[in-house]
């Protein structure tokens, strides 16, 4: 299951995930998003991979509806990917207050209360079958690790997540279910458009960046995919950067 699955790195993530075999539930808010994705994904397949799942993962009772239909439909989770995020731009004495929840609520919030809900069906499962790969990856950023101006909401959201990341990692290992983060560097996707339209961010990011390039959301998807899968059978409790080089320049 991939969170914020109709755009950028989610939908990416979901749709190399289906191409290396797995049945993927994209989730979002906007069903028209979800569907395109799926569609793509589904496109030439007899049998589809992709299914969609209407939520506002901020929201613990549609998280909640959100469980009960992974347990109705497949009774059982392997892969969980909290990837929906969002963005904003504003200086700390400039902050309403609305805005900092809205960024604290849509970045962290969402994934304790998915990781709960859906923690619990993965563990459930593993009583059952011990032997199949069970992980969840979050998507962190840069961001995290090095505060930027003007999105101190952002940064200290996503240096939260990466810490939570591990918490969860303590605390589902007994359980043999492992969690990560991935923290991306800049990635064209629908959240760095508007930044990205602007010629001199593009030109600052290009000589920040040892690869001098910005990432595309498949390159980002490829790593998530890798510590979701088994190949990191003894991965538990990292941070992937996932920048270029940015953090080396
Ligand atoms: P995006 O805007 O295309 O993807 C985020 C998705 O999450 C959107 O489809 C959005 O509708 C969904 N979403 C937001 N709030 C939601 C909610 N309450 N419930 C359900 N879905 C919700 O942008 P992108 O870049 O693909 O972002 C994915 C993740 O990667 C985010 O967590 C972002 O913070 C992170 N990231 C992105 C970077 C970049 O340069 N693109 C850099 C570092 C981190």
């Amino acid at each position: 299951m991939v969170t914020g699955a109709g755009s950028g790195i989610g939908e990416q993530t979901a749709a190399r995930l289906a191409s290396e075999g797995a049945q993927v539930i994209l989730v979002g808010r906007t069903v028209s998003k979800l569907e395109r994705a799926a569609q793509q994904i589904n496109e030439g397949l007899s049998d589809p991979a992709a299914d969609i799942f209407q939520a506002d993962v901020t929201k613990e009772e549609e998280v909640q509806e959100l469980a009960g239909f992974i347990e109705q439909k497949a009774g059982d989770i392997h892969v969980l990917v909290n990837n929906a995020g969002t963005s904003g731009n504003s200086s700390i004495l400039n902050m309403e207050e609305s805005e900092w929840d809205r960024i604290q609520n849509t970045n962290l919030k969402s994934v304790y209360l998915v990781s709960k809900a859906l923690g619990r069906i993965m563990i459930k499962g593993k009583e059952e079958a011990t032997e199949v790969n069970r992980s969840i990856v979050n998507v962190a950023s840069l961001s995290g690790h090095k505060a930027g101006a003007k999105i101190p909401h952002y940064s200290s959201s996503k240096a939260a997540v990466i810490n939570f990341t591990k918490s969860l990692a303590l605390e589902f290992a007994p359980y043999g279910i492992r969690v990560n983060s991935v923290s991306p560097g800049f990635a064209e996707t629908p959240l760095t458009e508007e930044g990205l339209k602007n010629k001199r961010f593009e030109e600052a990011i290009q000589r920040n960046t040892a690869l001098s390039r910005v990432g595309r959301p498949e390159e980002i998807a490829k790593v998530i995919t890798f510590a979701a899968s088994d190949e990191a059978s003894y991965m538990t409790g990292s941070d992937l950067l996932v920048d270029g080089g940015w953090m080396i320049t």
